[in-house]
């Protein structure tokens, strides 16, 4: 099949690359003149486990262009997997969306299947399907294809989904649709279900909602247990073996970020208002969020004092491992508090300080390992779950250290086993002397 895709983002271009891998003939259009040249030269914009290597694999199946005039013309099926970043008021912003429709209308010579696979607010599909009655003389149909990959194991979430949702209410896109998504469901014995257009909208946000409302839920009983002098990781352990509660997701922390959890609950939310429904549980989830994001800072401000001339080391900027997005990461808030509160800052990440110099506001300085960072740090905050940060050589570390002080945003390490190296550790939800802010 003859696949367009629109926005070669982290969900379009792996999108576009794991149908070029099912063999399909895909054209990735971006409007960022810099990706495509990128893409063109054979490199891979962005940093994404597994992505350059099935990139390399499927080129000859792939084309990148900044416009969309002759790929539309080929293309069966186009997809649309551009920003939907939030507005002030919370709302999604559909600019970049109906941008690519009106060129979509503008191009296309014939009937086309229109795929929305960017989180769209519920009820997209009828504007872009009207906006397209009225700007295009061919027939559009509209399907919903929300993406449920997760940053960091995006390749292998859409080479093998938990399901596939797709809300159309046409044969022939029924059809496209489970063509193209049969080999990767098929083999795995996972569903593809077919919905009405509105409800698959619906799906994609109330699964982003739930995630971030659990992550809320055990970040807010983390500060209880810190008080009451409860271990969060055994009531944790006791409370998610019923069977009717799933472990996954459920680690205290120090908040959600990245592109999507954020805006989506916010955006979410602006739904509700528009339609007079309040939803309290998720304007909760966004404050106990927004929350739990200074918790780092508000305790080791109340176990030194003063930050003055302090330095801090952060291990960890991007959102979470295996990415180098830093959008809402937890960081930029740490390090901006940090700045304010006059502290020098030295932070190490793999892959994500580029990324970090660029969108963060305040000056840091860049490390080029864990071990430089933390040397001479008067404290070092986790920040970021890196699966190399677990092994540190915490022996090297107290000689390099000006004070053996660790403030743990993401529990990797064992409090009895820093204690015993001589280290004052702090965890989440693990330690009775730790404060609770707001
Ligand atoms: N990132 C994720 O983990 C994830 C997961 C599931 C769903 N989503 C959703 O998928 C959508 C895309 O997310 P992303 O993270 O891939 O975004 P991204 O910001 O990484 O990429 C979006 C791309 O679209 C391009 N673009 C913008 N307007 C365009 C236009 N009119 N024509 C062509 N290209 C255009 C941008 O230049 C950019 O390269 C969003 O709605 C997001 O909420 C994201």
């Amino acid at each position: 099949m003859n696949i367009a895709i629109l926005g070669t983002g982290y969900v379009g271009l792996v999108a576009g690359v794991c149908f070029a891998d099912a063999g399909h003939e895909v054209w990735c259009v971006d409007s960022n003149p810099d990706k495509i040249t990128a893409l063109n030269a054979g490199k891979v914009p962005f940093y994404e486990p597994g992505l350059d290597d099935l990139f390399q694999l499927n080129r000859k199946r792939m084309k990148f262009s900044e416009s969309i005039g002759t790929t539309v013309a080929k293309a069966q099926v186009i997809f649309i997997a551009v920003g939907t970043p939030e507005l002030a008021d919370g709302a999604a912003d559909m600019e970049p969306t109906f941008r690519a429709v009106r060129e979509i209308c503008a191009a296309a010579t014939e009937a086309k299947i229109l795929v929305l696979k960017s989180t769209v607010p519920v009820g997209t599909f009828r504007k872009v399907a009207s906006f397209c009655k009225e700007h295009s003389k061919f027939e559009m149909e509209i399907v919903n294809n929300p993406e449920f990959l997760r940053q960091g194991a995006a390749i292998e979430d859409f080479l093998k989904p938990d399901r596939v949702v797709i809300g159309c209410s046409g044969e022939r896109a029924t059809q496209a649709m489970r063509e193209l998504y049969e080999p990767f469901v098929g083999k795995n014995n996972k569903p593809i279900l077919f919905m009405d257009n509105a409800s698959a909208e619906t799906t994609k946000y109330a699964a982003n909602a739930f995630l971030a409302l659990k992550i809320s839920f055990i970040n807010e009983l983390a500060l209880l247990a810190d008080k009451l002098g409860a271990d969060i990781d055994s009531v944790r352990a006791g409370f998610t073996s019923d069977s009717r509660i799933n472990p996954a997701f459920f680690s205290p922390g120090i908040g959600y970020g990245g592109s999507c959890f954020p805006k989506d609950v916010r955006a979410l939310i602006h739904m509700g208002k528009t339609h007079d429904v309040d939803l309290k549980l998720l304007k909760a989830t966004d404050a106990v969020n927004e929350r739990q994001k200074t918790i780092l800072t508000a305790r080791l401000s109340e176990r030194l004092g003063s930050l003055k001339g302090l330095t801090v080391a952060l291990w960890g900027l991007a959102f979470k491992p295996r990415t180098d997005d830093v959008r809402r990461a937890p960081s930029l808030k740490i390090m901006e508090e940090l700045f304010l509160n006059g502290a020098k800052i030295r932070a190490f990440d793999p892959v994500a300080a580029k990324n970090a110099k660029e969108a963060c506001r305040v000056p840091f300085e860049v490390c080029d390992s864990a071990l430089s960072a933390a040397t001479g740090a008067d404290a070092l905050l986790i920040v970021t779950e890196w699966q190399e940060f677990r092994a540190a050589d915490w022996r090297v570390l107290k000689t390099k250290m000006k004070q053996a002080l660790v403030f743990d945003g993401r529990n990797l390490y064992d409090p009895a086993k820093m204690k015993a190296m001589g280290f004052e550790y702090y965890g989440i939800g693990r330690q009775i002397r730790s404060v609770t802010p707001g």
